[in-house]
């Protein structure tokens, strides 16, 4: 496989990242996951955009956002994956040097990683729907920076696999915020909610092409928080993110979303979904 580091295309199994690189020693650096669809990378432009935002906010100096647009295109190319569903990855971090807390000199360049590899998207959840289990967000209150201090995520992430679930949601003060690495919907009596896109969650890149097909196809949505006590009251679930695009949430811990099986909003979405990545 071919990935890029800091302005080379070289095999990844020769790259070498200093042990120095804030990345790994702070988790000091912001990333992007984009998927390509037969060479269509879907959504580009806005995951780009979040990208210099999440820097931004970081205070990180990297690249032009122009210069990841060719690189991303140049690890389609190079690893042949023109004609199939792939994912890149893209990670920008505050670069290597000693380490002390407060920034290096401003001439420390930043680190810039990214690869490209085939993906297999899940067939089966996105037809049957999936379980989540619900815990407490334990997550600063920066969420919407896409930051590689992934840490309570990756805690849930696995917590839900041990108990037989493929996503923990996250409830604060009583309130679901969303996935540990999707967007969180349900529907009440027809109407599309979701948590506000603030600082306690990612602005998902799916969420905003979900809220935009809810408009196209006439489905009254809100940006509002759902209550935990109040889900149990939802028609529909689902979570949403670039790989897993909607996948229908039939299960919450130990009860049943709706009777059980995704819904006719969550169908109608994904198809329409389906639709927008092969235009
Ligand atoms: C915490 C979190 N929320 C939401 C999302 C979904 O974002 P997107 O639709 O841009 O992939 C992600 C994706 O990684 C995430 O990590």
């Amino acid at each position: 496989m071919i990935a890029y580091i800091n302005g080379k295309f070289i095999p990844k199994d020769r790259i070498a990242i200093s042990p120095e690189d804030r990345g790994f020693l702070f988790a000091d650096g912001a990333y992007e996951v984009i998927c390509s669809y037969n060479g269509n990378l879907f959504k580009i432009d806005e995951h780009l955009e979040r990208l210099r935002r999440s820097l931004g906010e970081l205070r990180i100096e990297g690249p032009p956002i122009n210069h990841l647009r060719t690189v991303a295109e140049g690890l389609i190319e190079r690893n042949e994956l023109s004609d199939v569903h792939a994912m890149i990855y893209i990670q920008v971090t505050r670069g290597a040097a000693p380490r002390k807390h407060i920034f290096p000199e401003k001439a420390t360049p930043a680190t810039v990683y990214a690869n490209a590899s085939a993906f297999q998207p899940l067939y089966k959840e996105r037809e049957n729907g999936i379980t989540v289990i619900t815990l407490p967000d334990i997550r600063w209150d920066r969420c919407d920076i896409k930051s590689v201090a992934l840490l309570p995520n990756v805690l849930a992430c696995q917590q839900a696999k041990e108990r037989g679930a493929v996503e923990a949601v996250f409830i604060r003060n009583g309130f679901i915020t969303e996935g540990s690495h999707t967007n969180f919907c349900a529907v009440f009596d027809d109407q599309l909610f979701t948590h506000p896109a603030n600082n306690h969650i990612l602005g998902g890149i799916t969420r905003q092409v979900v809220l935009g097909l809810c408009t196209q196809l006439g489905v009254p949505f809100k940006e509002s928080p759902i209550l935990e006590n109040e889900l149990k009251n939802a028609d529909e679930a689902m979570v949403l993110g670039t790989t897993y695009e909607i996948l229908p949430v039939v299960q919450v811990d130990d009860w049943q979303v709706g009777n059980g099986t995704p819904g006719p909003i969550t169908r109608e979405l994904q198809h329409a979904y389906r639709r927008a990545t092969t235009s």
